[in-house]
């Protein structure tokens, strides 16, 4: 008869068998998963354009940013991690590449959104290079799975254009009213 050690040790043997399997189909049939995430993203405002006292360039803009990354989502998959990026070539540098926005989609039902949003991180140049610039919009995702290898891809929003000339911060909301005489 065998011992009760026995026993649970082929049961845990067992056990770990199945969920090893498991794990190797989970992250099996992720790779079988053609996701086909859209978005679109539009330049709302322009809030400011300046260059800086040192000499960079630095614009400041209100996105809208729609997406649909619900087919990134499978059984495996624990979170999306996304970000946009402005990317233009330069005289010096034949890709710049500027974070404007990042965020962490937790879940498929998070994944289609709609956000209008100023940029997160500052959209600076390491120059003057920013006037009448052509860029594109990049949306890149990260996919952590929840077993299996992390994969990464990205969706290119080309054709956006930034103005020729520097702008000042738009006028306060509430100008100081003309006083009648
Ligand atoms: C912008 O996108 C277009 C079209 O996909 C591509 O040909 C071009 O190289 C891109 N520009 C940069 C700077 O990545």
């Amino acid at each position: 008869m065998h011992s009760f050690g026995y026993r649970a040790n082929a049961l845990l043997t067992f056990s770990l068998t199945v969920l090893a399997l498991m794990c190797a189909m989970a992250s099996i049939t992720d790779n079988f998963n053609s996701p086909s995430p859209t978005a679109t993203v539009q330049i709302l405002n322009v809030n400011r354009f300046q260059k800086k006292a040192s000499g960079d360039d630095e614009v400041a803009i209100t996105l809208d940013i729609s997406a649909d990354l619900q087919s990134l989502f499978t059984w495996n998959t624990k979170q999306v991690f996304v970000f946009l990026a402005a990317e233009y070539r330069t005289p010096k540098n034949s890709v710049n590449q500027v974070s404007l926005w990042d965020a962490i989609v937790p879940t498929k039902e998070d994944a289609k959104f709609s956000i209008k949003t100023k940029n997160k991180y500052r959209f600076i140049d390491q120059g003057s290079n920013l006037r009448g610039r052509d860029f594109n919009l990049t949306l890149h995702w990260h996919v952590m799975p929840k077993t299996g290898k992390m994969s990464a891809d990205k969706l290119v929003l080309p054709g956006f254009r930034l103005p020729e000339s520097y702008r000042s911060r738009r006028p306060a909301k509430h100008p100081a009213k003309a006083i009648a005489t």
